[in-house]
């Protein structure tokens, strides 16, 4: 050998030595290890000694500078743990346990030691998070662009493994029924993204922590290879950023078994704790609206004859919220804008303009008076320059009315956002690319100084912000209520039994539940719920929203009286939640305990199948006896054929029992478990 080569593989040798280096879960029944033994760095996840995401890539590639990956060895670790225990104001439960062990692994690029990124991963007893911090350094370009991110996700036994999922980047952005494939068929598809491995174990991918970067979705490359695709920029790239930066938390939950996805704060716990201080303005509440009226065409949001949000018929949904205990009421279409085609003309909308039939001083003062709030609304129809010009007016005008908590829309097709930029050019931008991601947070952070709450339809994904920014209390971002009144088709049976699984794991849905007529277009329609009234009253328990919406006309709750009891005695807002039994796209039972209170409730509700539940009552108190009132399926319901059929009873109940549910195809069952003295 020639003494050049001889030096040059002195040289490599110290960097030759690769490094695997590991971290496990508190419980160690998770292993995560990372590794520089092969061109581009990796890591793995073993669940109970199995694999369960094999070595996949780590890195990302810039417009300008070396890309983060090929050549990169692992040149210091460090090690951590924590367990703490943090309160949320609202939400599933009072109390979260964040339990974790951490592991930092410094990367640097073996030919230019300069070139230096961190991986920074937390591993918990039900998943894992990692994520990309990169510190200023020599060389980097004053302004960065990512175009790529080339982290993967590689699923052993993609032609055994089931997955659940939407597609990313479709046209109407979150809002499609899932599908249930093998892994290996799953193309493109957004986040959360549910699979069962052979074993059994049940995994969900996702993010945590989504704030000043692209929205991940993930695109199969070759069997069981699933890589980052951001969501670009009109341009193309994916990211803009300047100095130091950190990604947000790729997160995949492990667990033994379905019901287990839903038991886990992971997403919670990889964000950051509440930045906006005292929150108690922030009030969770079930709220009633002018809505579905205007969704089955028997009111417009438009002026004229059929206008629903009018004074008189406010003042009507505010007694009746009044009289039933909602803490507020939704009113869509009060402010200029609406006439024409609104989806298309979001530039006309003035958010302090009402239509001259909407009066609301008196609405303000109506609703003081009666102690209901005036839920506001303001639609966008992706318009989002002209919405933030207007912001500032436009919230403290609802400040100024008494409105505490505002619904926002952003209807466009997918891509159509309009952005107006500093030339005045106009750029249309997706959903959930980095612009984006930004302004609903402006539009939360604008609205957390006045004190107002904010409701996202047709949003970015959720990442579990709620828990930095608490009046971020719910939000749509996937198909809901409204599909079953005009939606082609509308919601099957097994779409609220897919939810709890998959878009539910993000956090909580404005699904809009509660709709009492299920033939509202009349009996020959295709459009109709498909569900039968106890599966309804379901839902109050199975999808959990801060803020939930009784859907319906208040007619259709007052000719069913007694079903509706259970709709005024169910919380919006919870002490603790357990998931009890469920499979994916089959069924599902919850039991939450009310939020300062010792009654329980109970939901539960199944696909087409009918079926039979035995559910272990253990959740409830030691020694504590309850009365149980049971909104069940009648013996002969069906959704399509005897939707109505419903038996409400009374029975005692305590810890040590199981309680057998028949639950009819397509149906459901709720329970109050309340606790006597
Ligand atoms: C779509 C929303 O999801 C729905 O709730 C709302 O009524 C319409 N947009 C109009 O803003
Ligand atoms: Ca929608």
């Amino acid at each position: 050998m020639k003494p050049a080569h001889l030096l040059l593989l002195a040289l490599a040798a110290p960097l030759a030595q690769a490094r695997d280096t590991s971290v496990s879960s508190p419980d160690g029944a998770l292993v995560v290890s990372v590794s520089d033994d092969r061109a581009t760095p990796t890591y793995r996840v073993s669940y109970r000694g199995v694999p369960v995401i094999t070595p996949s890539h780590l890195g990302m590639v810039f417009k300008r500078g070396a890309s983060f990956g090929e050549g990169y060895t692992i040149t210091a670790t460090a090690s951590d743990e924590a367990d703490t225990t943090w309160t949320q104001p609202w939400g599933e439960r009072k109390l979260v346990r964040d339990q974790h062990n951490e592991l930092r692994v410094d990367f640097a690029r073996a030919l230019d030691a300069r070139s230096k990124f961190t991986v920074r991963f937390r591993v918990f007893n039900d998943g894992i998070g990692f994520r990309y911090e990169v510190p200023e350094q020599p060389g980097m370009p004053g302004e960065i662009e990512i175009v790529d991110e080339t982290t993967e996700f590689q699923i052993p036994e993609a032609d055994k493994t089931r997955a659940w999922w939407i597609p990313a980047r479709a046209w109407r952005g979150l809002e499609y029924l899932y599908r249930s494939t093998l892994l290996k068929d799953a193309p493109h598809v957004e986040t959360p993204f549910t699979l069962r491995l052979p074993s059994g174990v049940h995994l969900s991918i996702h993010e945590a922590a989504l704030t000043d970067y692209a929205s991940m979705t993930l695109n199969q490359q070759h069997d069981g290879v699933f890589k980052a695709d951001l969501t670009p920029w009109y341009d193309g790239s994916r990211v803009k950023t300047r100095g130091a930066f950190k990604t947000p938390w790729r997160t995949v939950q492990v667990s033994p078994d379905a019901k287990g996805l839903l038991n886990s704060d992971l997403i919670l716990n990889l964000n950051e704790p509440n930045k906006l201080g005292d929150v108690s303005w922030v009030k969770p509440g079930k709220y009633v609206g002018i809505w579905w009226a205007m969704h089955l065409w028997q009111k417009t949001w438009a002026s004229g004859p059929k206008h629903g949000a009018t004074t008189a018929e406010t003042k009507r949904y505010m007694d009746f919220a009044a009289k039933y205990g909602f803490s507020g009421v939704l009113v869509e279409g009060w402010n200029v804008g609406w006439d024409g085609e609104w989806q298309d003309n979001g530039d006309r909308f003035s958010f302090t303009e009402p239509y001259p039939d909407f009066d609301m001083r008196q609405i303000a003062a109506y609703g003081k008076k009666l102690g209901v709030g005036l839920i506001g609304h303001h639609e966008t129809s992706g318009a989002v320059s002209h919405y933030a010009g207007q912001m500032d007016g436009a919230l403290d005008y609802y400040r100024d009315h008494n409105v505490t908590q505002v619904k926002t829309g952003y209807v466009t097709d997918n891509a159509r956002i309009k952005r107006v930029d500093a030339e005045g050019v106009t750029r249309y931008e997706w959903h959930d690319g980095q612009y984006m991601a930004g302004e609903y947070l402006h539009s939360v952070v604008a609205a957390a100084k006045r004190h107002i709450s904010i409701d996202t339809h047709e949003p970015i994904k959720d990442t579990g912000l709620r828990r930095t920014y608490p009046n971020w209390l719910t939000r749509e971002g996937a198909r809901g209520q409204e599909y079953n009144a005009w939606g082609y088709p509308p919601n099957p049976p097994e779409h609220t039994a897919l939810l709890p699984f998959t878009r539910m794991l993000s956090g909580p849905f404005d699904y809009t539940p509660g709709i009492f007529n299920l033939k509202p277009n009349g009996e020959q329609s295709e459009n109709r719920v498909r569900s039968t009234l106890a599966k309804e009253l379901s839902l109050y328990v199975v999808l959990y929203s801060p803020i939930q919406m009784a859907a319906d006309l208040p007619e259709n709750y007052e000719a069913r009286r007694d079903a509706f009891q259970f709709i005024v005695d169910v919380p919006a807002d919870w002490e603790e939640s357990r998931a009890i039994a469920g499979e994916v796209g089959q069924f599902v039972a919850i039991a939450r305990q009310q939020r300062g209170g010792r009654d329980w409730f109970l939901g539960a509700l199944t696909n087409e199948t009918a079926r039979k539940l035995d559910l272990k009552l253990d959740f409830l108190a030691p020694g504590q006896r309850y009365q149980a009132e049971i909104y069940r399926d009648g013996p002969d319901a069906h959704w399509e054929t005897n939707p109505y059929a419903i038996v409400i009873e009374k029975k005692a109940a305590q810890r040590d029992q199981t309680m057998t549910l028949w639950l009819a195809a397509g149906g459901g069952a709720a329970i109050r478990f309340k606790a006597l003295d």
